[in-house]
Parts: structure tokens; sequence; C-alpha cells
């Protein structure tokens, strides 16, 4: 399900004292089944933009097209926002705040059951989502708030993907998470692209975009700077440094390897694994 923005403008308050341009003329495709980051300078647009894919806020001028679904200013004459919102999955920053039923299951089954889904048939999804985020069924009758903060993080992804969404949206999911809780979210993640989920995840962690992103997407000031595949980003390092983004560890380790005779391909770096690998190719032609 490809995702197309085209000439998007997002105002906030508009028409108000407050008015402030959030999203100016962005064209972008994110691409069906690939693991999208989007990365830029805190106030640069990413939450704003994720949310026009579900309608959460509406363009002001320009269209956002689902897989045909068209969202625009005309939003009121749209009549399958329902089915839009069934096949786009929003996780918000911190969504552990979300969680409000007295039960883990209670939580988990009500997005079903608001889409109509029967109360068997909900709860039956929301074991089968609680069971892929890694929730023991020894936690289902448990109040959320009695769970550790990692773990209702996971209880409400679980509440997200009940639907099996086509495109999954998460909004810095690993913010405030230990490094070995921050990977078992990003493994998640990755179960979930592999059952044919598109992901997009804004982020400010780029060594998870460099091991875990297909493309990667660079806003600045509400602006599209630049849309590629990730170790692009670091192939100049002027505009990289202009963007005030981090080079992830392992890129700077081929680079200072490259400046002493190696010839590493920065596109087959993703982590310290795959760099180890290059290193031994190239130890083979000595
Ligand atoms: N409700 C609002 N009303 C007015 N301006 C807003 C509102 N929400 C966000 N903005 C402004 O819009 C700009 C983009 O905000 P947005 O939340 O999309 O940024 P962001 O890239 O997600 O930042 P962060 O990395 O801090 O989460 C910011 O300058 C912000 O101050
Ligand atoms: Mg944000």
């Amino acid at each position: 399900m490809p995702v197309v923005f085209s000439h998007l403008n997002y105002i906030y308050s508009i028409k108000t004292p407050m008015e402030f341009s959030a999203l100016k003329d962005i064209n972008l495709q994110i691409e069906d089944n690939s693991f999208t980051m989007i990365v830029g300078h805190t106030g640069s647009g990413k939450s704003t933009l994720v949310q026009q894919i579900n309608a959460l806020l509406i363009p002001t001028s320009g269209i956002v097209d689902v897989n045909g679904i068209v969202v625009d200013c005309n939003v009121k004459k749209l009549k399958n926002i329902k089915e839009l919102r069934k096949g786009v999955g929003l996780v918000f920053q911190f969504p552990e705040y979300q969680l409000f039923e007295e039960t883990v299951l209670k939580d988990v089954s009500f997005g079903p059951k608001n889409f109509g889904v029967d109360n068997k048939k909900a709860t039956e999804l929301a074991k089968e989502a609680l069971n892929l985020v890694g929730i023991d069924e020894s936690l289902f009758d448990k109040s959320p708030f009695e769970l550790s903060g990692g773990q209702k993080r996971r209880v409400a992804i679980a509440g997200v993907i009940t639907l099996k969404p086509k495109v999954l949206i998460l909004d810095e999911p690993t913010a405030g998470l230990d490094p070995q809780g921050s990977r078992e979210m990003m493994k998640l993640f990755t179960k979930i692209k592999e059952q044919g989920t598109t992901i997009i995840m804004i982020t400010h962690d780029m060594d998870n975009v460099i091991r875990y992103g297909t493309d990667v997407v660079v806003l600045a000031k509400g602006e599209l700077i630049k849309k590629c595949r990730p170790y692009e980003l670091f192939l100049d390092q002027d505009s990289f440094n202009s963007l005030s983004i981090d080079e992830p560890l392992v890129i700077k380790m081929a680079k200072r390897l490259n400046q002493n005779g190696y010839h590493i391909s920065l596109e087959n770096v993703i982590d310290i694994d795959s760099l180890v690998q290059e290193i031994k190719k190239e130890k083979r032609y000595e």
C-alpha cells in the first residue's frame, strides 16, 4: 500500500495570530512494504507529517493518497475514513499513556470492537496480537497499569496491530527504553514487517536507521530535504552535518578504514557483524 504525498501543506491554527506553517509542499512516496525512517531536528514536522496518513490531521492543501483513498481538505466528503483508519495503525510516542481499560485483554480488544468485530472474534484477535508482541498469557487479566514500562508499550502496540493494518506508523517507539528493550522492540517491528506491513518510523536513533531502514526521509523546518537509502545519508559529510544528524559508529569506522586503504562499500555496513564481514572480504584479496 504505497503512501503518496502530493504538494501537501499543513498550517496549524490557520487564520489566527498563532498561524504556523508546519509542512511545506511535501512531495513524497513511501513504498509498499518498506521500513521507512523519518528523521529531522525537533520541530521539523515529523509527527505532523505522519498524522496526515490516517487523517488525524487534515492537509491544509494538497493530498495524501493511501492506496487509492485520497485525503485532502475536503475530508468531510471522505466516506471511507473508517476503512482508511483500519488500514493505517498509528502508535504515538509514549503510547502507554493511551491505555485505559481494566485488563490487558480488554484494552487490546477495544480496537476491533470499535470497528464492529463481535466480542469473541475481538478477543481472538487481541490474543493473537498480544502473542505477537510477546506478552505472556499470565498478564492478560492484569490491569495494564500494573505492568512495566516496556510491557505497557507492547500492550499499546498490540492494540494498534489487532486489525492487521497495512501501514504501521510508529512515533519514536524506542524513546525512553533501555538498549535491550529498544533492540527487542526493533525486532518486533521487523517481524511485523515480514508479515507484509509497511513500517513508517520516526526516530532520532541513527543506528536503528541504518540497521533496519530500507529508506530514510529527512525533514527540516517543515520541508522535505531528502529521501534516500539510509547509507546515502552519510556519503556527503557536509550535508548530514548541516542537518545535525549523528553518524552511526559503524559508518564512522568503515570510513576510517577506507581512509587507511580499505575499499568498504558503505551500502553493506548496517551493524558490527556486517562491518566485520566487509573487512574479512578485503583480507581475502590481500
Ligand atoms: N498543535 C499545534 N499548534 C501549533 N503549532 C504546533 C502544534 N503542534 C506542533 N506545532 C509546531 O509545528 C512544528 C512541527 O511539530 P512536530 O510535532 O510535527 O515536530 P516533530 O518533528 O515531530 O518534533 P519532535 O522531534 O520534537 O517530536 C513545530 O514547530 C511545533 O511547534
Ligand atoms: Mg514528534
